[in-house]
């Protein structure tokens, strides 16, 4: 079992991660459950493949010490981030008598955790959360750090709330069942913490990524807790992502969000591949400024690659140009006065922020990559 501590002011909590941490929730999750002792039932969320997955043996070890769930089954998919299906959650919620003292807990991926975590942020202006993430990507990245929120018309994320949530428990076991394709976005994200500031994790995972990626206990253990301490520090330090410290976490997002937008936001390009090949385009990008050898770039196309997660645009067949690509970045929630703050490297492990990004010149970089062909192999 490993323990990290996300360490706030006054609304620290702790992350825990332990293999088989699900079948023994009752206790993993005692503090969180005390306010339920006396019978009152307990509110949980899941899509309705965790649910069929895991709704069963969650149900039977909360009974055997003496407690009753109650779930909320959402569609699986961004569409449950929606202001109906928040509206069911909260009007839920407010049915079950859930109080500002009670817990809900979140079980599944970064769509129910974002989900839930908005719901709890706003209900009773604002009620405890336990976040049980059941993807790679939701373990390492979007259950730790309190960013809650739905989509909406005008984009992705662009409604929510830093709501932290009061306990964080992961068991890596449930990825035994998580598709590999999943499983490869959510690393890209485990890479991502190697990238932007601990070299040496980043050469561990050149090394044994293959074996995290076979969920070996011992690799996958290691991967899930050096990120999350990653990430607990950075939280830590900038919580509102006002210093500029959190936004690094935002390595390869602004242009995987073109990406991604591009595609229309669908199963064509997974979150977690779409920052994988942004991360390629920051690296070859920093190079291109000179900030960074173009061979430490193409390690890093290469470790993406090797993991078999795209690293070529020129691999996704886009019917549009560098142009078209850089305007959806004009939307990204991240513009300042008409500028984008971009995440760029200067060596891998050290990421920062550059102010100083031309759209015209980012469009130009993007023609040529459209036009590179699929160098990388793994
Ligand atoms: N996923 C980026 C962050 O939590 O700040």
């Amino acid at each position: 079992m490993d323990v990290i501590r996300v360490a706030l002011a006054g609304r620290g909590y702790d992350v825990t991660i332990e293999p088989g941490l699900l079948g023994d929730l009752s206790r993993k999750a005692e503090t969180s459950l005390a306010s339920y002792r006396e019978g009152r039932k307990i509110p949980f969320v899941a899509d309705s493949n965790t649910h069929q997955q895991f709704g069963e043996s969650v149900d039977a070890t909360l009974r055997s010490s003496g407690y009753r769930a109650e779930w909320f089954v959402v569609e699986p998919g961004e569409g449950a981030k929606s202001w109906p299906v928040l509206e069911r959650l909260t009007d839920w919620l407010l049915d079950l008598g859930v109080t500002r003292s009670d817990h809900v807990f979140a079980l599944g991926g970064g769509v129910v955790g974002d989900l839930t975590g908005f719901a709890c942020a706003v209900t009773k202006r604002g009620c405890g959360f336990v976040q049980i993430p059941t993807t790679l990507l939701a373990q390492v990245d979007s259950s730790v750090g309190g960013k809650t929120a739905i989509n909406t018309r005008a984009g992705k994320n662009l409604i929510g709330a830093f709501h932290q949530p009061s306990a964080v428990l992961i068991d890596p076991q449930v990825l035994d069942t998580l598709p590999d394709r999943e499983m490869r976005a959510g690393y890209a994200e485990v890479l991502k913490y190697g990238l932007l500031g601990d070299a040496e994790f980043f050469a561990w995972l050149e090394a044994s990524g293959d074996k995290v990626l076979a969920r070996e206990p011992e690799a996958l253990a290691h991967a899930i807790a050096t990120s999350i301490r990653a990430k607990a520090r950075i939280v830590a330090e900038d919580e509102r992502e006002t210093s500029g410290v959190r936004a690094l976490l935002n390595l390869g997002h602004t242009f995987g969000h073109a990406l991604e937008a591009e595609t229309g936001f669908s199963d064509r390009l997974l979150h977690g591949e779409a920052v994988a090949l942004g991360m390629v385009l920051a690296a070859r990008y920093s190079a291109r400024r000179g900030e960074m050898p173009a061979e430490e770039a193409e390690r890093a196309a290469h470790a993406i690659a090797a993991a078999g997660l795209p690293s070529e645009i020129s691999g996704l067949s886009l019917d549009c140009d560098g142009r078209q690509l850089a305007d959806h970045m004009r939307h990204d929630k991240k513009m300042e006065g008409g500028t984008l703050p971009f995440l760029l490297l200067k060596a891998i492990g050290t990421a920062y922020l550059a102010r100083d990004v031309e759209f015209a010149d980012i469009a130009a970089f993007l023609d040529q990559e459209l036009q590179r062909s699929e160098t990388v192999s793994a």
